[in-house]
């Protein structure tokens, strides 16, 4: 049993394998949060909340003439508005007479086994049968308003699930103009705030911030999850490192605009409110209606971020991708795009793949510019055919050639978008998101179709449906390259127009849904110009995502580092391209190349008919090795082996076998300096009283040396040099 309740204390406490969280039901039903935690079972945590009269701080009709009693100092579990507690709320709603209001109850609550599901929404899911769902209900004392608060509780993974549900259950409609997926009250303690931001090309940079008597906000407007601030946040001690301290994580399940406010006030106690944006907000509640809110996934560690970061990866491998090629093998892909970008033909394309088939490349990626007018990124999008200019005779006969090569096939697209000059939108220009009497802002030359409106995803999933099942394709990258704006939709009435933020992000998922049911034999890779949708909600959908479009090895240790903080190697797109690199200029090695890409999903994009014959021989070696670990890759647990502030110097990570049977530990050298500190790391995840033999050599050591004296890696020097190596137990 991993919840628990007891009538007579009116507790209720989640319990996973580390930590404990628990609510309480107080005599007058608010519910209130008691503690979150490392596990401590039996305790009764309401003995650490102390009340005090604050002055300013107002009391309840009920409690008036207790002046110790306040919601503006109380941790609760979800908050009301407009009801006495003045900190950052939870949710914000108007009812029929205008009335911003809402006091919330406790009304019941019910424990089942299994994982609750979210209607439209991707949502971790119970692999395995062990998960347990509480549900509990709150009322608003003076509406017949229902606040249904979901936990999915994933106890060996040490990770809760948690969501919101609106119910309207009154006569009139109701507009909810904010809804957290959770609110997360931390009375005590000294906290930090460490939150991924970026840009284009240089996304999920780990920023490590004091917490000041503010409110702190990650963000993004876009209608994306963003290159700038990933929804992803860690809240953690002061003295949190890899390997020891103490932090949560808050992990939205979500694609769209999203927002976490993370608020001290004056009494040191700290508030975490997560879920979707809700500036340009606004939903209309019918009578009977419910509104659910995406989901978060907490979770805690005692023993710093490498922990805490291996509990998201392992729920995301779990609980979170549903295709089936998590666990799989996945072929190495060529892709064309920095080789040719819209300039080939089916000619061309085979040249690069006939190459790349004879190193050991199984799979080609046929990138942007095979539809419409595409011979530039000014036209074409929304015109989903064939152009047979470049590929004469259609893809029938480039995918009958590859597979004579023993290629799979894959294609690109870009769903969400079109360009004005394309047979789309000189058909339906009311298809896209405008308002009225306005031009339009543009990104790349495109616009974004209105994904709310069922016409315009029938109409996308008629071409993509159509082209999965016409064509042998195994591999789709489902690309999005412009922020979303101007978000007004010509099939809602004015009093909806609030609602299009939200939908159109729920108009991508249905179609993903759609499409990916239908053909759950394709690996569909995410993409947003590189990295500007990586999130946990595309991944229920795209098991992989390309991790920037910065495929400069140096640049990618520090995007695929900041990125593992809550995302698994093997969802991270990553590929050797050419150098001199396209983006900075910079040389880097093959070898070092290789090294990075293989802490990703492995792949070329570049024309290896380019290369040296000595750079070939070389790339076939390193298909021939990677497939030697790719198991462990895939399988293993991923250990960062650099505190954040070694990172100038170098980069070290290791991925072990979760039986303790092999470790391959990687080094890049960022910075090679004369006479320089030797490198040394301490390996995880050994058997201690086992030997290792360092693969290809007669060194042997024993676990319990490589995991407490480390291992010292020789001085190396030229540019950006790295190892790669593999220990291996001595049975
Ligand atoms: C952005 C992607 O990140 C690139 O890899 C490439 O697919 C281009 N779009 C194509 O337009």
């Amino acid at each position: 049993m991993s919840i628990l309740y007891s009538p007579e204390t009116r507790l209720l406490t989640l319990r996973t394998a580390h930590s404990t969280y628990q609510m309480d039901i107080d005599e007058g039903g608010f519910l209130r949060h008691t503690y979150y935690g490392a596990r401590a079972d039996g305790a009764d945590f309401r003995y650490l909340h102390r009340r005090y009269d604050r002055g300013f701080a107002g009391n309840p009709a009920e409690r008036r003439n207790d002046r110790a009693f306040s919601l503006d100092n109380m941790p609760q579990e979800y908050t009301g508005f407009n009801a006495g507690d003045y900190r950052t709320p939870a949710l914000c709603l108007v009812h029929a007479d205008g009335s911003y209001a809402a006091d919330l109850r406790y009304a019941g609550h019910e424990i089942r086994k299994g994982k609750y599901a979210l209607p439209g929404l991707p949502a971790a899911f119970d692999r395995g049968g062990a998960a347990e769902t509480l549900v509990v209900t709150l009322r608003d004392t003076a509406s017949p308003l229902q606040i249904r608060l979901y936990y999915g509780v994933f106890e060996e993974l040490d990770v809760i699930a948690r969501a919101t549900e609106i119910v309207n259950g009154g006569e009139s409609a109701v507009y909810i103009e904010k809804a957290a997926s959770a609110c997360v009250d931390i009375p005590y303690g000294k906290w930090e705030l460490l939150h991924f931001q970026g840009r284009h090309c240089m996304e999920r940079q780990p920023e490590r911030l004091p917490l000041g008597h503010d409110v702190q906000v990650v963000e993004s407007r876009r209608g994306a999850s963003s290159h700038h601030h990933n929804p992803f946040v860690i809240v953690c001690a002061p003295d949190a490192r890899e390997y020891s301290g103490e932090c949560y994580g808050f992990m939205p399940v979500w694609s769209g605009s999203h927002k976490t406010e993370v608020e001290t006030d004056s009494l040191e106690s700290v508030r975490v409110v997560t879920g979707f944006h809700e500036s340009q907000f606004r939903w209309k509640l019918e009578p009977g209606e419910s509104f659910f809110t995406p989901e978060v996934l907490l979770s805690y560690s005692a023993e710093g971020f490498s922990r805490l970061s291996r509990q998201y990866h392992d729920m995301i491998r779990y609980h979170i991708c549903k295709s089936s090629y998590v666990g799989k093998p996945r072929k190495i892909l060529i892709n064309n795009w920095e080789a040719t970008f819209m300039n080939f033909t089916t000619e061309r394309l085979l040249n690069i793949a006939r190459q790349a088939a004879a190193l050991g490349v199984d799979l080609f990626v046929m990138d942007d510019g095979w539809f419409g007018a595409r011979d530039t990124d000014d036209a074409g999008l929304g015109d989903w055919v064939v152009n047979e200019r470049k590929l004469p005779g259609g893809l029938a006969p480039l995918i009958g050639e590859l597979k004579k090569l023993g290629m799979d096939f894959g294609i690109w697209i870009e769903p969400e978008m079109v360009n004005e000059d394309s047979d789309l939108f000189r058909a339906h220009p009311e298809w896209v998101l405008k308002a009225p009497n306005r031009p339009p802002m543009y990104g790349r030359n495109q616009l974004v179709l209105d994904m709310t409106r069922a016409d315009v995803r029938d109409y996308l999933y008629g071409c993509f449906s159509k082209l999965l099942r016409e064509n042998d394709i195994s591999y789709v990258k489902w690309d999005m390259n412009r922020s979303v704006s101007d978000v007004f939709s010509n099939a809602l009435p004015a009093e909806r127009q609030g609602e299009v933020p939200f939908r159109y992000t729920l108009g991508v998922y249905d179609l993903l849904e759609r499409l990916t049911s239908e053909f759950p034999g394709v690996l569909f890779e995410g993409c947003a110009g590189g990295g500007g949708r990586f999130d946990a909600g595309m991944l229920y959908y795209t098991p992989q995502i390309w991790c920037s479009d910065d495929t400069d090895a140096i640049e990618r240790l520090d995007i695929q580092y900041g990125t593992s903080f809550g995302y698994p190697p093997f969802t991270m797109g990553a590929h050797v391209s050419a150098c001199p690199n396209q983006q900075t200029g910079r040389t880097t090695s093959m070898f070092t190349r290789g090294v990075v890409a293989m802490s990703g999903t492995f792949g070329y994009e570049l024309d290896l008919n380019r290369l040296a014959q000595s750079e070939k021989e070389e790339v076939q070696l390193q298909i021939e090795a990677f497939r030697k670990v790719e198991p462990l890759l895939r399988n293993g647990d991923y250990y960062r082996l650099n505190e954040l502030e070694d990172l100038g110097y170098y980069s070290a990570w290791e991925f072990a076998a979760r039986d303790g049977s092999e470790a391959l530990l990687n080094l890049v050298v960022k910075h090679v300096r004369a006479n320089a500190p030797l490198i040394n790391v301490r390996l995880k995840g050994l058997t201690p009283g086992a030997s290792y033999r360092l693969d290809g050599s007669e060194e042997t050591y024993s676990g319990a040396a490589l995991m407490s004296g480390g291992y010292t890696f020789p001085m190396l020097w030229g540019d950006y040099p790295s190892m790669q190596l593999r220990f291996v137990r001595v049975e």
